[in-house]
């Protein structure tokens, strides 16, 4: 209802201007322009809107606002266009606006989605189909070569797969990237362990896999921390791997490669696609960035380290922290890279991404990270005004007792094993579920739902929680089929689209049919679950557009849950495939649009639907 609220603003801003045009002249006068401050009704009786701007002119004015809202309402009833969308306005309390939309464009809103793959969501494409809309950066999931993807990659690859869909459906070209960790020194005591111990696997591919990478990266890390040998070794070696020895980068494609396919393995299993920009992509550009960085007079060398020192964040004792660009040894940092990457993505094309909004989804933990190279990325004037940075942080994933999600044995939990066991468990409810209901199902189908609810109640209880809070890990509750859960969604999809089958198929012959066909065009709706409903369907994109702005997944879980609910009540009390016509099709009619949209919105979770189940 985006494009309602937003006639209705101007048409309320117009009738303030006519009312008061002194007072709208002086607001311009201060480059400003009078407020009709319209929201949403606070509550369902007081209608759609409210508008509440009468209260502020009270003071200038020097009138009660309750006369000013009737000015107000007055100059509105000479707007056709205002009388085409809106009942007569009601002043209540104070001197708030009431408006209650007319049923008619209630219906014809219904009636418009109906037709509109996109639901009545636009899309933010240019319109003028003149330049071509700057894409924007998701950078997500982002694990680190040779060591497993942990349980804080699975969540931002899930926040960050969601945030990449819901920005791409509102139009803007988006750049998934996967900012591995591929390079840093931790690359020489593996190089010098992998040349040690399996030399042999520079001449294949597969020696190694990433099972024995994992132990093999504790073997190395270990030897590292005992050897001074192996420790002036590996220093060697990084050398030489930054010199582009031409072994030293085999090895070290050997052992990226091995991390790539494990992870591949994952994004499959969860539908994510990535464009792996590892760190080592910036290694060229990392020279220009300490170059850019002293040119504009920002950097200071501290104790042999090249670092800029940041505004307005201080640590212990009130001196103030630095970002070290550069070591007294000459390497780089991670906040190094993540300069340069920032540079390169808002850079112009060949040159770089072209970018205007950069979205980075990683824990909590890094904020400070972020917000340090985001200051000197500033500072360095890097950022044109228009762009966004920001940085999407989550909270820990926690297991059921609260504590940090282990295995029962302590282990950390890995990857694989948390989807599988999440796939198991569906698999034994629905086999359950099956025998209850004296239910025969091909094998096939067993699998198929089984993978699709388990890996869909991983994403969807890691999304429906405010990102921001720690998240307690639970299979039972992400599995349970009602609550706030994928499965408990899913399955008013399965219900939903059973319904509108049932009234649409033209099984029902000729009369049904007939009334299908003409159901577009004669849509009639009475019971106030009807406009219920329909007021909540029309809220799709309202919800897309705050998620877009505030990146916050959770705001469409919620809105799903809700809609499933307001729909449960209205199927429950109101008649549908037993009504008359013309409410019989009117209703499948939100039957279909209400299976329409759930299914959209959990696509743009990640989550693929199910027929049956
Ligand atoms: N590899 C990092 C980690 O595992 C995350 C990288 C996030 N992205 C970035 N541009 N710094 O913590």
């Amino acid at each position: 209802m985006l494009r309602i609220a937003n006639a209705l603003e101007a048409q309320l801003r117009a009738a303030m201007q006519r009312a008061f045009p002194e007072q709208a002249a002086a607001a311009q006068a201060a480059g400003q322009r009078l407020d009709p401050q319209l929201a949403p009704a606070s509550k369902p009786e007081f209608g759609d809107f409210q508008a509440n701007g009468a209260l502020p002119l009270a003071k200038p004015l020097g009138q009660p606002p309750r006369a000013i809202a009737t000015a107000i309402v007055a100059q509105l009833a000479h707007d056709p266009g205002f009388a085409e969308l809106c009942q007569e306005p009601v002043i209540a309390g104070p001197g708030f606006i009431n408006l209650t939309l007319r049923p008619e464009r209630l219906s014809a809103e219904v009636r418009a989605r109906l037709d509109d793959p996109r639901l009545g969501v636009p899309s933010a494409a240019d319109p003028s189909g003149g330049s071509q809309a700057s894409p924007v950066v998701v950078d997500f999931s982002s694990p680190n070569i040779a060591k497993e993807m942990h349980v804080g990659h699975l969540r931002s690859t899930i926040i960050g797969d969601c945030l990449a869909r819901v920005l791409a459906f509102r139009g803007h070209p988006v750049l998934r990237l996967n900012h591995v960790g591929d390079w840093g020194t931790q690359f020489g005591m593996l190089i010098t362990h992998l040349k040690q111990v399996a030399p042999q696997a520079l001449d294949t591919a597969d020696a190694v896999d990433l099972g024995d990478l994992v132990a093999f990266y504790r073997q190395a890390k270990a030897r590292f921390d005992e050897d001074e040998v192996f420790q002036a070794a590996s220093r060697d070696e990084v050398v030489r791997l930054q010199s582009g020895d031409p072994v030293s980068l085999k090895a070290w494609g050997l052992l990226c490669d091995q991390s790539r396919r494990e992870f591949q393995v994952i994004y499959d299993r969860l539908d994510i696609r990535l464009q792996e920009r590892g760190e080592s992509f910036y290694n060229p550009y990392l020279g220009d960035v300490v170059a850019d960085l002293d040119g504009s007079g920002l950097l200071v060398t501290d104790d042999g380290a090249r670092c800029v020192f940041l505004e307005g964040v201080s640590g212990k004792e009130g001196k103030p922290l630095p970002v070290i660009v550069q070591k007294r040894d000459g390497g780089f940092n991670y906040a190094t890279t993540d300069l340069a990457a920032i540079r390169y993505r808002l850079a112009a094309p060949p040159a770089g991404d072209g970018a205007r909004r950069l979205i980075y989804v990683t824990d909590a933990g890094q904020a400070a990270h972020f917000a340090g190279v985001f200051q000197v990325a500033r500072r360095a004037g890097w950022v044109p005004a228009e762009a966004q940075l920001e940085h999407v942080p989550f909270g820990l994933v926690q297991g059921d007792d609260g504590k940090k999600l282990k295995t029962r044995s302590g282990d950390t939990v890995r990857l694989r094993d948390l989807l599988d066991e999440a796939v198991e468990r569906a698999e034994a409810d629905l086999r359950r579920r099956l025998d209850d209901e004296g239910r025969h199902e091909e094998e096939a189908f067993i699998q198929h739902v089984s993978t699709t609810v388990g890996i869909a109640a991983v994403k969807y209880a890691d999304l429906s929680t405010n990102r921001i809070t720690n998240y307690q890990f639970s299979f039972d509750r992400m599995l349970a089929l009602s609550g706030n859960t994928a499965p408990y969604l899913l399955y008013a999809v399965v219900r939903i689209a059973g319904i509108a089958r049932k009234g649409g198929g033209a099984a029902e012959g000729g009369a049904a049919a007939a009334a299908q066909d003409g159901a577009d065009a004669g849509l009639v709706f009475s019971e106030p679950q009807e406009w219920a409903l329909i007021r909540e369907l029309l809220k799709l994109d309202a919800v897309i557009a705050e998620v877009e702005e505030e990146l916050l997944p959770n705001r469409l879980c919620s809105y799903l849950f809700e809609l499933s609910q307001v729909f449960n009540r209205f199927y429950d009390q109101v008649p549908v495939l037993k009504a008359d016509e013309p409410a019989r099709s009117s209703r499948l009619a939100l039957c279909r649009l209400t299976a329409a949209t759930l299914k959209l919105g959990l696509g743009l979770l990640g989550i693929p639907t199910l027929e049956r189940m």
